[in-house]
């Protein structure tokens, strides 16, 4: 048993939340499309340094929180869809849909994935 708390504690420790990281995507090319898109027109994002809105909130937490928009887990899969076309998943919400092709909206995602509060 002392073995296996062990392995939790370092498990812990890391940075990087396995199920957070997603397979064949390219964080660097999720940074572009936040650019493209105009993200920074609503959010403050690490990494980009103009604009810098305040209608969204920042997405500087994005890896360690638990949860999107306070209302849906934070897994790979469900922020996709949320990228991709937010007022389908949450019909009152003031985040428009994207343009996002699924593979952009996947890149986006690792990238945001990169962000880490602490
Ligand atoms: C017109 C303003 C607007 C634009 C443009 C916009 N968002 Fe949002 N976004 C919001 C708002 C408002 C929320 C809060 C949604 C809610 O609580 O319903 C939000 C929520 C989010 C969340 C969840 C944040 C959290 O803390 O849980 C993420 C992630 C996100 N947006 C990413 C993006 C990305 C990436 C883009 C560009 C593709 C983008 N947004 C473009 C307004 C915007």
């Amino acid at each position: 048993m002392i073995g296996l708390a062990g392995a939790t504690l370092v498990a812990c420790a890391e940075k990087a939340i396995p199920e957070r990281q997603i397979l064949g995507a390219d964080p660097a090319r999720g940074l572009a499309l936040i650019e493209a898109e105009g993200c920074g027109a609503c959010h403050r994002v690490p990494g980009l340094k103009w604009p810098r809105g305040a209608v969204g909130g920042p997405l500087d937490g994005m890896s360690s929180q638990t949860m999107i928009a306070g209302r849906f887990p934070n897994r790979p899969d469900v922020l996709v869809a949320w990228l991709r076309d937010a007022p389908a998943m949450a019909p009152d919400t003031a985040m428009p849909a994207s343009g996002l092709a699924e593979d952009q909206a996947r890149d986006v995602a690792a990238y945001l994935y990169t962000l880490d509060a602490d």
